[in-house]
């Protein structure tokens, strides 16, 4: 019998924003020692490069020619990000990348040119990824996929923890952002926010961090034992 290996796996986790995916991934990775990849921060980075070249974050010709024109580097290691050899690593991370990250996953062609460079990352396996469609879109075939999950109310304290953590203070309004979120993220018409079919959905609502790492790592344990996937 061949040996069952995590190496090489390709593990997808999605779900909608503030579910805690980012410190749940990363852990996940940390424990099985695989790569992290955030494609949040993706076109978070994305985002910002085109809002500091003054486009029109809506204008999909003008999107075109910034997508060919652009050098985007992600250090899966280290999570560090460049556009075009700036870096936006501490600048994801505001509410303001939020938002304009939130416009430009609209747009078709700026989805086509990160997916693209999501698949050059995981391919050759060995990587968590971590975003809304890695399981449908991206990474169809993944191993294993999970979506979390948690209540409206849940996502909007972790949210406003997470903005507070970064130190800025969330404003009121945090809770009817995330409300904006979602409703963009799943009505959008390409590859909008849903569950593969064949995903493990996790609750995170009533569970810590902890748990809910332990409750992946325990079925892709079983899986593997199982021989359901791995070499
Ligand atoms: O996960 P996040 O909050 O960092 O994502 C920022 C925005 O990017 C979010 O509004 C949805 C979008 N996004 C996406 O459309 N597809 C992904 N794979 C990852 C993020």
């Amino acid at each position: 019998m061949r040996s069952k290996k995590v190496g090489g796996l390709v593990i997808a986790i999605d779900g909608p924003s503030g579910v805690g995916k980012t410190t749940v991934s990363g852990l996940v990775a940390k424990k099985l020692h695989l790569k992290y990849i955030n494609t949040g921060s993706m076109y978070r980075a994305l985002a910002l490069a085109a809002s500091d070249a003054g486009l029109d974050l809506e204008d999909d010709e003008a999107l075109k020619e910034f997508c060919s024109t652009v050098n985007l580097d992600y250090e899966a290691g280290s999570g560090r990000i460049f556009v075009n050899g700036r870096e936006y690593t501490d600048g994801v991370r505001s509410q303001k990348a939020g938002e304009l990250a939130s416009i430009i996953s609209t747009r078709k062609i700026v989805r086509d040119f990160l997916v693209e460079c999501q698949r050059t990352l995981g391919d050759g396996g060995s990587v968590v990824m971590e975003g809304r469609d890695i399981g449908t879109v991206v990474f169809p075939n993944a191993d294993i996929k999970f979506f979390l999950d948690a209540s409206h109310e849940i996502r909007t304290r972790r949210r406003h923890h997470e903005l507070a953590e970064a130190g800025k203070p969330a404003p009121a309004e945090v809770g009817s952002e995330i409300k904006e979120r979602d409703r963009r993220d799943m009505e959008r018409s390409i590859s909008p926010l849903k569950m593969a079919g064949d995903a493990i959905r996790i609750d995170t609502t009533e569970i810590g961090i902890e748990e809910v790492v332990e409750t992946i790592l325990k079925e892709i344990d079983a899986r593997l034992k199982r021989g359901d996937i791995g070499s």
